[in-house]
Formats: C-alpha cells, sequence, structure tokens
C-alpha cells in the first residue's frame, strides 16, 4: 500500500521530458481588452486569470518563462490595431492575446499573422476567422467557437431528425454576438435542413414578437439568440398560440451568462410568472458544460479574491477568462516543443503549429484543439424537468473531442422528435368572406391578404441559396448601411455576403 504513493510520484516526474537546458526565455504578451469592465472580458475580469496561469507556470517546469504582459485597452472597434501598428518594428510583441470582439480581431489577427506574431484569443468566435490558410493563419482560439457550438444541433438534429430551422436573433451591429452565434448554426445546418432567418433590431426587439408567429408555424425547430427578457416574450406569446405543442421545439443559446438560465430563468415577478413557466417547459438552452474538476474550484476562488480586492462585482467564471488562462498554458508548451526543434521566440508559425491538433490539462479539464487551432467544445441542454417548481437540468450533452451526444438515461427522446409535419394555419378567412361583407371590409381583407404574401415571400428569400436577411431598418442605419457593409466585408464572413 505504501508504494502506491512513492509510484505516483515518480511517474509524475517522469511524465515531464528530462532536460538538460531549462527553458529561460522573456516573452513579451500584448494583451488587447477592453478597460471598461461592462464588458465581461474586460481587462480586470480577465487578468487575474492570466496572472494565475503565470503563477502556476513559474511553480513548475517552465519557472524560466519571464512574461511581461502590457495590458492595453481595446474597446470593439479599431483602437486594438493601432495599439499594434503603432509600435516600431523592435517593439513588437512577441505574443498577442486578445482581442475578443471579432471586428476589433479581423484586422489584428491580420497584421499579426503577416508580422508572424501568434495571436491567441478566447474571442474572435466568428466562422469568418475558421479560414487560417492565409490572412488568419496565426490565429489559435482557446474557447469554443460559435461553429463547435452549432456542432450540437448539427448532431441533435442528425440524432432527432429535424428538417426544418428558423432562426431568430437581434442584431445590434456593434459587437452583433447574436449575429455571429446564429450565423455558425447558419452555416452547418444550410445544406441539408430548410432554414428561414428572422432578425430583430436590437433597440425595440419587442415590436417584432407578434410578426414572429407565423413563420413559427412553418418550422419544426426554433433556435433563439437575443435578450432573456425577449426571448420571455417571445415564449409567452408561442404559447398563447398553441404554438408549443409536439410539433415544435425552441432552442435559446446562451453562452456566456449562463447562471441566468436554468432555475427560474422564467420568472419576473409580474403577472405573467405562472404562464411563463407553462411556456418555458418547452423551451431548451444551449449553453457550455459547467465543469467540476477540483482544480477549478480553488481558481474560481482565487479568482473571486481578486475581484473582490478590484472590487469588480463577478458572479460566475466565464469562458474567455477560462480560455485565457488555458492559452497561457498553451503557448508555454507550444514555446518549449519549438525551442526545443531549434527555433525562437520569434518563429510565430513554427510555435503556432505546435499549439494545434494537440490536448493538454487546462484549468477546467482537458482542453483539445483540433488541427485548425480552434478549441473543441462540450455542451449542454438544459431543460424543464419538474413542471411543477418550474426547474431545470442538463439532459444532454454534446462533447466535441468526440463529438458524441450523450443523453441522460431518464430523458424521453420523444420530447425532442418532432410529431407530424408543421403546416401554416389552416384558416384562410378571405374565401368565405366574400359574400356577405360590405366593401370597406372587403378592402380590408384583401391588403390584409396582400401583407400577408408580402411577409410568405419576404421569408421565402430567407431561404437557403439565397442568404439575404430582410431587416427593418431607420432612416439613419439605411445611410449607415455603407459603413456597416464594410465592417463586415472585414471579416469575410459568408453569411454576411448577400
Ligand atoms: C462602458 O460601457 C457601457 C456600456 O457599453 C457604457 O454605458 C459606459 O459609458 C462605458 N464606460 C466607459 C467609462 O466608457
Ligand atoms: C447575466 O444574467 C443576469 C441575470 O439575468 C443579468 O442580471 C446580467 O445583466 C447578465 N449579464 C450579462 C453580461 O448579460
Ligand atoms: C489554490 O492553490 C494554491 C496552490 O496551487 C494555494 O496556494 C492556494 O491556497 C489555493 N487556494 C485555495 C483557495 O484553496
Ligand atoms: C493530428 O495529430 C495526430 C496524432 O496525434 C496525427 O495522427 C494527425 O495526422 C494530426 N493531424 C493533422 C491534420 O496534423
Ligand atoms: C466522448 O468524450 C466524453 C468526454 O471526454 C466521454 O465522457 C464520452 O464517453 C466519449 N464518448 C464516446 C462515444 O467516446
Amino acid at each position: 500500500m505504501l508504494y502506491f504513493p512513492y509510484l505516483c510520484i515518480s511517474i509524475w516526474v517522469l511524465g515531464f521530458p528530462v532536460r538538460t537546458s531549462a527553458l529561460n526565455e522573456n516573452v513579451d504578451v500584448l494583451v488587447l481588452l477592453p478597460q471598461n469592465s461592462s464588458y465581461i472580458f474586460s481587462i480586470s475580469r480577465v487578468s487575474p486569470a492570466i496572472e494565475y496561469a503565470r503563477q502556476q507556470l513559474a511553480n513548475g517546469h517552465f519557472a524560466g518563462l519571464n512574461f511581461n504582459f502590457q495590458y492595453v485597452s481595446s474597446e470593439c472597434g479599431v483602437d486594438a490595431l493601432f495599439a499594434l501598428v503603432d509600435r516600431a518594428p523592435d517593439e513588437r510583441p512577441d505574443l498577442i492575446f486578445g482581442p475578443v470582439c471579432e471586428y476589433a480581431a479581423a484586422p489584428v489577427v491580420r497584421v499579426a499573422s503577416h508580422w508572424n506574431i501568434p495571436v491567441m484569443s478566447a474571442g474572435a468566435l466568428a466562422y469568418g476567422f475558421i479560414n487560417k490558410n492565409s490572412e488568419f493563419s496565426l490565429l489559435t482560439r482557446t474557447a469554443p467557437s460559435y461553429m463547435k457550438m452549432a456542432e450540437t444541433f448539427a448532431v441533435m438534429s442528425q440524432h432527432f431528425g429535424w428538417r426544418s430551422v428558423l432562426l431568430i436573433y437581434h442584431d445590434d451591429k456593434e459587437e452583433r454576438n447574436c449575429y455571429f452565434t446564429v450565423e455558425g448554426v447558419h452555416v452547418l445546418l444550410e445544406d441539408d435542413h430548410d432554414i428561414s432567418v428572422f432578425v430583430m433590431d436590437s433597440r425595440e426587439p419587442l415590436t417584432y414578437v407578434d410578426e414572429l408567429i407565423k413563420p413559427m408555424y412553418e418550422h419544426e425547430v426554433v433556435i433563439m439568440c437575443t435578450y432573456a427578457d425577449v426571448v420571455r416574450e417571445i415564449m409567452l406569446n408561442a404559447h398563447r398560440r398553441r404554438l408549443t405543442t409536439s410539433n415544435r421545439l425552441f432552442f435559446n443559446i446562451e453562452l456566456f451568462n449562463s447562471s441566468s438560465y436554468g432555475d427560474g430563468s422564467w420568472r419576473r415577478g409580474d403577472r405573467y410568472d405562472n404562464e411563463a413557466k407553462a411556456a418555458y417547459a418547452f423551451l431548451n438552452t444551449v449553453t457550455l458544460l459547467r465543469s467540476t474538476k477540483p482544480e477549478f474550484e480553488n481558481f474560481s476562488m482565487e479568482m473571486r479574491k481578486s475581484y473582490q480586492k478590484m472590487g469588480v462585482d463577478v458572479c460566475e467564471i466565464n469562458m474567455f477568462m477560462e480560455g485565457f488562462h488555458d492559452a497561457l498554458l498553451l503557448y508555454a508548451l507550444a514555446l518549449d516543443d519549438a525551442m526545443k526543434s531549434g527555433y525562437t521566440k520569434k518563429n510565430g508559425k513554427e510555435i503556432t503549429q505546435r499549439m494545434w491538433n494537440r490536448t493538454f490539462e487546462g484549468i477546467a479539464g482537458q482542453v483539445s484543439m483540433d488541427a485548425n487551432g480552434d478549441r473543441n467544445g462540450d455542451f449542454s441542454v438544459i431543460s424543464m424537468t419538474n413542471h411543477e417548481t418550474g426547474s431545470h437540468e442538463t439532459v444532454m450533452s454534446y462533447f466535441g473531442t468526440n463529438g458524441s451526444l450523450q443523453i441522460n438515461p431518464d430523458f424521453d427522446p420523444k420530447l425532442f422528435t418532432v410529431q407530424g409535419a408543421p403546416g401554416p394555419p389552416s384558416s384562410q378567412p378571405t374565401d368565405q368572406s366574400s359574400g356577405g361583407l360590405g366593401l370597406s371590409a372587403v378592402t380590408g381583407i384583401i391588403v390584409g391578404g396582400l401583407l400577408g404574401t408580402a411577409l410568405l415571400m419576404a421569408f421565402y428569400f430567407f431561404r437557403k441559396n439565397y442568404r439575404i436577411t430582410i431587416e427593418r431598418r431607420t432612416q439613419r442605419e439605411q445611410c449607415d448601411g455603407k459603413h456597416r457593409q464594410l465592417r463586415e466585408d472585414s471579416i469575410r464572413s459568408n453569411f454576411s455576403a448577400a
């Protein structure tokens, strides 16, 4: 019995390659994140995680690595690019962390790839970054991208046999998280599903709730990415119109703020709570799988301590903190490998190649990087399991590393199988009405019918191959259209190329 611990220790020691020379190197890291702590990936939130990783490295095999972090505030605009290009050639960093926002990340990754500097981000999650062949060649994404999340839907759809999908999201025209989230799903499902897309202006999303009913009738699966309050309105409305039946499934994507989902997410303390609880019995949420590794508890506690010290209000450890933490570990491993092969820290391409297609132990468990330098993701699907109390539980999980869907044994698969084909509502009041109605009433009905047709046609444009999305635009936005188009082009996303 006594031998057992010794055995473990000797394996532990042998686990590291015996080295003739320790890794001694100074590494300059430029961290490009927002100062404004209203971002959940602000400097004040992410820096303690990076610092935690640095200390872990300093206590172990990588004690000779000396990281100099330089934090430069960059919001979601162009500041990050300027922070980088304003540097003289001999002041360029060895490594860049961030940016997270897609539109800030795109130009930074282009310039850094051109300068042979590795970029690691727990953001830049959009589909557009997947092509690493040219301009994004040195980007490594250490948090699961939207495409990885979308695999969850692809696998579920294959398993349960879904055919038609309605995607609903709001677009703020700034960071556009929901736009990029839904884009991932669109890209993965478009080939073998009948897909429609419904966009809401983020400033007045509630005005669209009624319009949403018609397209819902025509689809088996409704997938939403929008504010929690809007999700509630949509669910209430769908429930009132009896759309929450066994021939329709509702999903909500909530990746970054999962604490707000699950138990009691329907509750607002208003008079609709009971109705909302009944409606939420039909709502499922896709979110990141939560980790339970013991080391993660220590990490969480240390993070909370740092936030208290700084006076930052943080209730949960999010994927950005985890992703940047793991990024530093991955960089150390890759730099070590590259230097053993005779390359220097300035050879970003060689270092980056060694980050891809490998697995290592991250703070929340095993991290698996795919061969394209993107982290595989694990996601869970949460549904209401107790209709009395309205509480939620994970009913299935998707593991990105092996692509498997693990369904809880007590989950009834019929709940995710669409019963019968959906069709438009059968009510066609125009047919019976032309008889005894007065002129004005008939006119009203015809106008109504025309509007209905226009709406229907609009939705046919949304169908695959067209990739056109209709947005209700205000005058000002139309003027901004050109500008926005440029910004969209700048990450070359298929979704945005209408
Ligand atoms: C931080 O961001 C929030 C929301 O975007 C904004 O209201 C606030 O003015 C910003 N604060 C600073 C100091 O820029
Ligand atoms: C997360 O959800 C909580 C509870 O719904 C909400 O108060 C908070 O503002 C949300 N945070 C973000 C960043 O969306
Ligand atoms: C976390 O682990 C470190 C050692 O790795 C230790 O010094 C620290 O006290 C631990 N923190 C907590 C809250 O347990
Ligand atoms: C990834 O690594 C495995 C071995 O770990 C290897 O068999 C495979 O060819 C690698 N894939 C690529 C694309 O490099
Ligand atoms: C896939 O990976 C998960 C987590 O690593 C594991 O629990 C599961 O058993 C694996 N499934 C298959 C089919 O290999």
